[in-house]
């Protein structure tokens, strides 16, 4: 059977898993739903068979869906998850969830009114170096935790504004929130400093923060921290994480993993892994099967990591700590 997949926005996220599905068996992208249908038929002519819309009401109401992909800025959240999950359609949604906790929550608790299969692009689980990473830790005592998303403020429009990503922590440094959660367990309480220094002198209509760090209390006793800026130059990067345990020094970075314990240094070269291919082959298994076991990250779940991210701008704004409910 062919799976038929809708996908929701048409910019460079939603080009890359439609180039994915399109190259799997038994999966064909059908439709596709933009902001116009200039950018729609744009992308529907890359997708052979493909139809483009500009209105996703008009888009289910006209195709046979087996399953719609969300791949759509932080704030146009909402009614298209609200629409699926009415209409008993699968979706896959990028993270994050929202720019804040209150459209989430809606959408959570009509979820938890139904059965729908969902999954969110919290790819990093699905990594070779996340899944050693949790087996490592898990054999030892962990002690703390540091973690780091360090670069560049993305060229798109909507990233910049508060409005419209919800700010660096809650769109991008999320991913590193999610492994620590995946790995360390729930968080119980966070403090967080944000500061705006330099791109918002640089560059027109910037109001996230380029700087901030957060410090997190686990509700095992793990203590962590996690700092991000998007204020380097170009190509200057870094984004990982260093977890301290009893017995080793656990060095985690997307691609490779180095521990140091005792009897020297071990840096283990993980294969090149494409997550965002075993993510979505984990959700269409689950569309076509009924079994969810290889979803990694579901709504319900990406829901505990937006409490988190969210905590943390509460107490960026506030300047008091604050507890993750
Ligand atoms: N998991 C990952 O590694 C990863 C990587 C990149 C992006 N993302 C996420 O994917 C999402 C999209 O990012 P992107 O880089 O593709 O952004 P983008 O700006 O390139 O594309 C967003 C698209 O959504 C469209 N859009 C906006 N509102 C819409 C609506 N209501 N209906 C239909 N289309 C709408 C826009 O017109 C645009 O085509 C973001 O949340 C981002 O964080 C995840």
């Amino acid at each position: 059977m062919t799976l038929r997949i809708g996908m929701i926005g048409t910019g460079w996220f939603s080009r890359k898993h439609a180039e994915y599905l399109s190259e799997m068996n038994g999966v064909k992208v059908q439709a596709i739903c933009g902001t116009s249908m200039e950018k729609a038929a744009t992308m529907a002519a890359d997708f052979q068979g493909s139809q483009g819309y500009d209105d996703f009401k008009r888009m289910l109401d006209s195709e046979k869906l087996d399953a719609v992909y969300i791949c759509v800025p932080p704030m146009a959240h909402g009614q298209i998850e609200l629409e699926l999950i009415e209409r008993n359609i699968p979706f896959l949604v990028e993270k994050p969830l929202g720019i804040d906790i209150e459209t989430p929550k809606k959408i959570l608790t009509r979820l938890e009114k139904s059965s729908l299969l969902t999954a969110v692009g919290y790819h990093f689980r699905y990594k070779q170096s996340v899944q050693r990473l949790k087996k490592a830790v898990n054999s030892t005592t962990l002690g703390m935790v540091s973690g780091y998303w360090m670069g560049q403020m993305p060229e798109i429009a909507w990233w910049r504004k508060q409005e419209g990503s919800g700010g660096q922590f809650i769109e991008q440094t999320t991913h590193i929130v999610d492994v620590l959660r995946y790995v360390a367990g729930e968080v119980d309480e966070v403090y967080a400093n944000y500061s705006n220094r330099v791109n918002h002198m640089k560059y027109e209509q910037v109001t996230v923060a380029d700087v901030g760090a957060v410090s997190l209390k686990m509700k095992s006793g793990v203590v962590a921290t996690i700092s991000n800026t998007c204020i380097l130059p170009e190509g200057v990067n870094k984004v990982g994480m260093t977890f301290y345990t009893d017995q080793n020094m656990i060095e985690w970075h997307p691609d490779r993993i180095q521990i140091k314990d005792t009897s020297g240094s071990i840096m283990e070269e993980l294969k090149m892994d494409n997550p965002y291919i075993s993510e979505s082959e984990a959700f269409l298994h689950a569309v076509r099967t009924g079994d969810a076991s290889q979803i990694l990250s579901d709504y319900q779940d990406a829901y505990q990591t937006q409490l988190v991210t969210c905590a943390a701008l509460e107490s960026a704004l506030k300047g008091v700590p604050v507890k993750v409910k």
